[in-house]
């Protein structure tokens, strides 16, 4: 039996991609800021609505490169309910990673919790968009303006989401992007920075071209995390199917959403109004008492039943070794982390597959 997957890459039709691919042959420029990669960053700034961007090889450079340019020195405020690889950034960074609790409504972090957090090396907050619900903007500029902080948004699963009409890729001094194949949009792998200035996007170029400034000067000791043409390519050809695909996603949610208010002890993310997702995640949380089982019950009986749900975000980042001397205990992002799963959602969901899943989570 053909079995249900969390998620499924969003590809281009290859007849698409052939033409691009005929041309980076003829061309032989293959990586290094090539005509491709040039014309997906511009038609991605249109189709984002943000001024900059740049173009990284994946999300997790990206943003280890984000933050070498802001030249930080200590201690970073962030939340351990992300993919570890918002705090593994920190560390490659050669900053230290501060945990704050969530906001169990939102599972972001919780900006009431981040002043205690502060002391005098701080230098900087790094929210992350969970699941592509916007973080309280508002809520951490106040305190990164009132504590003279930078903010750096990992926005990895935000591709395409906007707040009152307008992206939340422009919160914050830089926001960074991850297009791996799982993402709702992806180069297969890939990433980018968004920023707000000229002066900041050739930072970023130079920083992920080894930190070249000319042929002989080098500033600040960059990496080599350059997005070559054929995924560029890959990228161009993607864009053109990007809003059927976000909206195919949307009717699933809509699906899940109906159905699974009817079954007690499922509680179902619930972004505001103001909000439009990109639905790469169909997170539910389960009540064990009110539902009857278990998250682990749930999602075994799922895996018996061919259909590949995920624990996601588990376990949560403090749990793994690497942050074991991280002493501090998170509450309400362990509980999460303990009850949830996120069901299957993607482009290549049939309505029987629906069907199949609800009739097992019933
Ligand atoms: C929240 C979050 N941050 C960072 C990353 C890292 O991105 P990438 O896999 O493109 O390196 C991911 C994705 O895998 C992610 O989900």
């Amino acid at each position: 039996m053909d079995k249900i997957t969390v998620t499924s890459p969003l590809l281009p039709p290859l007849n698409e991609l052939t033409p691009y691919l005929e041309d980076i042959w003829s061309r032989k420029w293959l990586t290094n800021s090539g005509h491709y990669h040039q014309l997906l960053e511009h038609e991605l700034c249109k189709y984002l609505g943000v001024p900059y961007i740049s173009l990284f090889s994946n999300g997790t450079l990206a943003l280890i490169t984000a933050l070498q340019a802001l030249e930080l020195e200590g201690e970073v405020i962030t939340t351990p309910y992300s993919f570890v690889a918002t705090a593994h950034a920190i560390k490659w960074a050669n900053l230290t990673p501060v945990f704050v609790d969530i906001d169990p409504d939102t599972f972001n972090l919780d900006p009431k919790k981040i002043e205690a957090a502060i002391t005098d090396k701080t230098c900087a907050i790094l929210p992350v968009h969970v699941y592509g619900n916007p973080c309280d903007d508002e809520a951490i500029q106040t305190i990164a303006k009132k504590h003279n902080l930078k903010v750096v948004y990992d926005a990895a699963h935000a591709f395409g989401v906007k707040q009152n009409n307008s992206s939340i890729l422009n919160m914050g001094e830089l926001s960074m992007l991850s297009f791996h194949a799982t993402k709702a949009y992806s180069t297969i792998e890939g990433g980018a920075i968004v920023c707000h200035t000229l002066e900041m996007k050739e930072k970023l170029d130079r920083l992920k071209n080894f930190g070249f400034e000319s042929e002989t000067e080098m500033s600040l000791c960059g990496m080599n995390a350059k997005l070559n043409e054929v995924q560029a390519a890959f990228g161009l050809a993607t864009l053109g199917h990007i809003d059927a695909a976000i909206d195919k996603r949307k009717k699933i949610a809509k699906y899940y959403e109906e159905n699974l208010t009817q079954i007690k002890g499922i509680r179902v993310l619930k972004p505001e109004s103001n909000v439009e997702l990109n639905y790469s995640y169909f997170p539910i949380v389960i009540d064990e008492k009110e539902y009857g089982k278990s998250r682990d019950q749930l999602f075994n009986e799922l895996k018996e039943n061919n259909i590949l749900a995920r624990k996601y975000f588990y376990p949560l980042i403090t749990d793994f070794k690497p942050y074991q001397d991280v002493i501090e205990e998170y509450p309400l992002a362990k509980n999460v982390s303990n009850t949830v799963i996120c069901l299957p959602i993607h482009n290549d969901l049939k309505t029987n597959d629906l069907e199949k899943i609800m009739m097992v989570i019933k």
